[in-house]
């Protein structure tokens, strides 16, 4: 087996031996008491983490189960949907709402920028009535975060439309309080800022949406989401849950509730801060325009002539600490640093240092 390295990735990221050591949790009947009051716990604290008194559903599978089942949920054929498309994961969306038979306005901009507020109200006034606002909020491939959840979710509303927020690689980074910004259903992953391990989805779900669905419900049976509402409120799960990340889940919200959300929030402004600091001190340039910059992700070009691959292969294995390379269009070009979760000084100080030598080294 490898040895653990430091994963600076853009998810998964590094887990705590705390909940690392949860997974050793017993197995345990998931239609018995002990599992009941685990789950009841787990679901109060993520209603916690998305700032929400609606319900919040969980599901056995990576983020993109979240996507489709929100995606699925929420489309009919035929049903129009207006979505932001700035990157590789927000272009995956709009696919997916094609897929589901609905039409997707794509309201684009040139990669590393996000989709004006203007542009989208301009896509929504032409449009008149629609089905939903599909909008990533940090757009993973490029290190760019839309600046107007709360903004774009009063315009999807204004035109009676649902407002979806993909926050996968956001939230815990940043506070999205649902209830509040008028955000319909908002999903993220178990491997990004909550810090657990990989094969969770999260997704809080409002009573608009609930009660759309009631009169509606969605073709499709593993994502169907008002079985999990109905399940979830005696502390079950409809189909089995992956038990050891349940437990990992329960710990890794109690981390986070310990710290405190705005301290978790504010730890990754100031992380964040000191990497495009440390990158840009050693002459690199970032994808993102700086008004838009992600504070959970850094895509940073490389120097002309250093090889990607084996940029990151001598990381890994000199340093030991893994980073990604870019997508699509950036592939070779751009490497990215996730900025997630346990972040702290020493991470950064380390990878930064990483970064620095090896660069040294792939420069000459
Ligand atoms: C913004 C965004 N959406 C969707 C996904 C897909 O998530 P997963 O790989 O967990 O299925 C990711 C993964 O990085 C992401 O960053």
């Amino acid at each position: 087996m490898d040895k653990q390295k430091l994963i600076m990735l853009p998810g998964p990221t590094n887990v705590s031996d705390r909940v690392m050591h949860a997974m050793l949790g017993p197995v345990i009947n998931h239609r018995g008491d002990a599992f009941r009051e685990l789950y009841k716990g787990v679901l109060a604290k993520t209603k916690h983490f998305f700032q929400t008194e609606g319900e919040v559903v969980i599901f056995s599978s990576s983020g993109t189960g979240g996507v489709e089942a929100a995606v699925w949920n929420l489309i009919r054929p035929g049903d129009v949907a207006v979505v932001p498309v700035f990157g590789e994961f927000s272009n995956r969306l709009a696919e997916t709402v094609e897929l589901a038979g609905g039409k997707a306005i794509r309201v684009a901009s040139e990669f590393g920028k996000v989709p004006s507020l203007d542009q989208l109200r301009t896509a929504m006034e032409k449009q008149g009535t629609f089905k939903a606002l599909f909008l990533v909020h940090n757009e993973t491939s490029t290190g760019v975060a839309a600046p107007y959840v709360e903004e774009a979710s009063k315009l999807a509303r204004d035109h009676g439309a649902l407002s979806v927020i993909d926050a996968i690689s956001s939230l815990g980074g940043y506070a999205i309080p649902v209830d509040r910004w008028g955000v319909d259903m908002c999903i993220t992953g178990s491997q990004k800022c909550i810090a657990a391990p990989p094969g969770l989805s999260l997704l809080s779900v409002s009573n608009r949406a609930l009660d759309f669905l009631k009169t509606s419900p969605p073709k499709t049976r593993y994502f169907e989401i008002p079985r999990y509402v109905e399940y979830g409120a005696r502390g079950e799960t409809p189909f089995t849950p992956a038990l050891p990340l349940i437990y990992a889940l329960d710990e890794a919200l109690s981390e986070l509730l310990e710290e405190g959300f705005s301290a978790r929030v504010t730890r990754h402004d100031r992380m964040s801060a000191k990497i495009y600091d440390g990158l840009a001190a050693m002459g690199l340039s970032f994808v993102a325009e700086k008004s838009v910059r992600s504070k959970t992700v850094i895509a940073s070009y490389y120097p002309q002539g250093v090889d990607d691959a084996k940029f990151r292969k001598a990381l890994a294995h000199d340093k030991g600490v893994v980073i990604a390379g870019g997508f699509g269009p950036f592939a070779g070009k751009v490497f990215r640093v996730g900025c997630m979760g346990q972040i702290n000084e020493g991470y950064v100080k380390t990878t930064m240092e990483a970064i620095s030598e090896t660069l040294a080294v792939f420069r000459n």
